[in-house]
């Protein structure tokens, strides 16, 4: 029988919790190290995970613990510099989104795994919805007829709180983006995924709300074209009611929506999903085919009011642990968190030029969408 799987997660902040937690419930896995610059944080991680050791430097991990995989739970910035230790040892990398800040370094990721023959992938946890895997499939199967549109919300709130709680959230130093990387991103992923390549960005952005403490956008509007025709459109804000807040003030009516996701197709027909409030199972909310009412809202009733972490994060680790495994490309490649983030920063540049964007873009375009949000936390 082939040994357990063994993974170590690295940054041990607020997701690499949930990384820790995702892996250790994992049949088949060993979490056998933890790693964090602050080395308190890996300790007081690795007190829940009784045997796991503890590494303040990710470079001494590797060397030390034989590890199959690694967890990149890091802050944005922070992200490429372990994926690529970990690709030049020899050790499969799940990269927490965005996969990086600079296009140059996800490109730098993606074609030294491809070149090494090391298993790369981005973590979009959402896809595994089963409300988006049936959006897929749908689409997939030919029951749209092409796709002609599509609509990208990601309608946030967000407070000042937030903003201060890490020291890298809310700059373009820090975190190199807003709305659109850190949160719009995963949507962005999916609708990439459902509607194949996209051939031209152009969006405008803004900071609007929260200008007194961040620079980076928190609303953003984009149009996206894609291989197939299909024209979408993209909004992001974080301009909401915190949708975070554990005590929301019962004055609050209107509290952020979240995400939602819709896709529309030749045939007259049209699927959705809704993930109301953020953190909770998305859920179908649009499915026009005749006759399939019943089925709806019966996905609804099993899927409505669940939370998403960390089950979804434990979902796609999975499945990337398989594709390791099995020699095979995981679900969600680094290319895919590549693509994502030139939808992203596609958007930056079209504002910074007022014109639309090439995708994939040139290596000119690449260097001054960079060079528009460089920096080092
Ligand atoms: N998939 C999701 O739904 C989801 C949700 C939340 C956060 N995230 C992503 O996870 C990442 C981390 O977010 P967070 O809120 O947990 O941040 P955090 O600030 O709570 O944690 C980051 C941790 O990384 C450590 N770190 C930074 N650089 C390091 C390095 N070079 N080596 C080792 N450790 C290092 C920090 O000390 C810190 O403990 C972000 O990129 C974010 O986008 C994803």
């Amino acid at each position: 029988m082939a040994r357990d799987m063994r993974v170590a997660v690295i940054g041990c902040g607020k997701i690499g919790a949930t990384h820790a937690e995702a892996a250790s419930a994992l049949p088949g896995v060993e979490l056998v190290a933890v790693c964090d610059r602050t080395v308190e944080r890996a300790k007081e991680l690795a007190e829940r995970f009784p045997g796991v050791r503890v590494y303040d430097a990710v470079d001494r991990m590797l060397a030390d613990a034989d590890l199959d995989a690694v967890l990149v739970a890091t802050a944005h910035k922070h992200h490429f510099s372990p994926a690529m230790q970990a690709i030049h040892s020899g050790v499969a990398a799940l990269v927490e989104k965005p996969l990086t800040t600079s296009l140059a370094e996800a490109n730098e990721l993606v074609v030294a795994a491809e070149r090494a023959g090391v298993t790369l992938g981005t973590v979009f946890q959402r896809r595994f919805f089963p409300a988006a895997q049936r959006m897929h499939d749908a689409i997939a199967a030919g029951r749209l007829g092409g796709v002609v549109a599509a609509e990208c919300l990601a309608q946030l709130g967000r407070d000042r709180t937030y903003f201060e709680r890490d020291d890298w959230r809310g700059s373009w130093t820090g975190e190199g983006g807003g709305a659109l990387l850190t949160m719009a991103i995963h949507y962005v992923d999916m609708m990439n995924w459902m509607l194949g390549t996209p051939t031209s960005v152009y969006g405008r952005w803004a900071t609007l709300k929260h200008a007194d403490y961040i620079d980076v956008e928190d609303v953003a509007g984009a149009v996206v074209t894609y291989a197939g025709g299909a024209i979408a459109t993209i909004q992001a804000m974080t301009t909401f009611e915190n949708g975070f807040a554990s005590e929301p003030s019962p004055a609050v009516a209107y509290r952020a929506p979240g995400f939602r996701l819709a896709v529309h197709g030749t045939a007259g027909h049209s699927v959705g999903l809704q993930e109301s409030p953020e953190l909770a199972q998305a859920v179908t909310d649009l499915w026009t085919f005749d006759g399939e009412e019943e089925l709806a809202r019966r996905w609804h009733e099993e899927e409505h009011g669940r939370p998403s972490l960390p089950g979804f994060h434990r979902i796609q680790i999975a499945e990337f642990l398989d594709a390791v495994r099995a020699g095979r490309p995981p679900a969600i490649t680094g290319r895919d968190g590549l693509t994502a983030l030139e939808v992203v920063k596609g958007v930056y540049l079209s504002q910074d030029r007022l014109a639309p964007v090439s995708l994939p873009m040139s290596d000119d375009d690449r260097r001054d969408a960079d060079r528009l949000t460089e920096g080092a936390a």
